[in-house]
């Protein structure tokens, strides 16, 4: 088992991480009839993955859903197959009744017509990406409600690992949630966040709270504790270890600890954050950033895995 597979599947999170980690956001290539390549890519000195040359200025591309191969909606349809069996239990309630009312199990979806119903429900629309985009174009388009989705399937040596986010992860990790008012609303409001984040001096920050609660977030409810971020429930074996192995620190949210808290790229998470209900997500990230990125610049990180004194962990 790999699980740096599990980890680096996390898809946005990585665009965020990696873009935040970098001194700017830098692009090379300027094409004038397609999106720039983003050079800021992870800890890696490999350009993104996919076609960029089609792309407009704002990164959307068209997902030529009709020419996806039978072998590619095959795989696509295992994927779906073998990471659902990990998840009943597990990912609340939430997540596993929008998956399955999207009835979108046995073929690569069609961003498209999913729109549909998802613009009915929280006006959100899919749109398709070539693969990871500078951060400054995917912060718009969450602040327009328009969720980036990466148009390339893995290939079948990646089923289990991969270190770009692909459409399998895209859609089956993120897309569910979307059908949640509140989260949907929280969703934009990050791409507000993420917008002014770099004026403060904050993407750091902001790609903590992104990794700690869209791709690693878990819930505290009435029947325990239950997944909702997409790095989990995309993986086939973290959802195991965030909710069943006695290692990590299930530790109540908390926005300053949270932003205070370093992450692994390359193991499975040490530190889960609980959140008690995504109101409680949406109205705590609501304040201003301004004086919360300052506080926490001042003081020091806290490595992934540590329990402070007197901190809440929550029993399994
Ligand atoms: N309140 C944040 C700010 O002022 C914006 C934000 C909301 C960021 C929700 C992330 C999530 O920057
Ligand atoms: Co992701």
């Amino acid at each position: 088992m790999n699980a740096r597979a599990d980890a680096v599947a996390s898809g946005t999170a990585a665009t965020v991480a990696a873009h935040a980690a970098a001194a700017s956001t830098t692009v090379s290539r300027a094409e004038p009839e397609g999106a720039a390549i983003p050079t800021t890519y992870g800890a890696s000195d490999r350009p993104p993955r996919g076609d960029y040359a089609t792309a407009r200025s704002d990164y959307v591309c068209d997902q030529n859903w009709s020419s996806y191969t039978p072998a590619q909606h095959d795989r696509y349809r295992r994927l779906y197959a073998d990471r659902i069996a990990h998840l009943p239990g597990l990912a609340c309630d939430e997540f596993l009744d929008a998956l399955a009312a999207m009835e979108a199990a046995d073929a690569i979806p069609d961003l498209a017509k999913i729109s549909v119903p998802l613009k009915a429900a929280t006006g959100w629309t899919l749109v398709a990406v070539p693969g990871l985009i500078p951060e400054d174009a995917f912060f718009a388009l969450l602040a327009a409600r328009r969720f980036p989705v990466t148009v390339w399937l893995r290939e079948e040596d990646e089923f289990d690992y991969i270190v770009e986010p692909d459409i399998f992860h895209d859609f089956f990790g993120h897309v569910p949630l979307l059908f949640n008012p509140m989260f949907a609303d929280y969703m934009q409001a990050f791409g507000q966040g993420g917008l002014k984040a770099a004026s403060l001096g904050g993407l750091e920050y902001l790609a903590r709270l992104y990794w700690y609660t869209v791709e690693f977030g878990l819930i505290d409810t009435p029947q325990g504790l239950r997944i909702y971020g997409a790095g989990i429930v995309s993986s086939g074996s973290e959802p195991g270890h965030a909710l069943q192995a006695t290692e990590p620190a299930r530790v109540a949210f908390d926005l300053e600890r949270l932003m205070r808290s370093e992450y692994k790229i390359d193991t499975f998470q040490a530190t889960y954050f609980v959140i008690d209900s995504f109101a409680q997500l949406f109205e705590a990230t609501a304040p201003d950033f301004g004086p919360i990125y300052r506080r926490v610049r001042e003081q020091s990180s806290h490595p992934a895995g540590v329990v402070l004194p007197g901190e809440k962990i929550f029993a399994i």
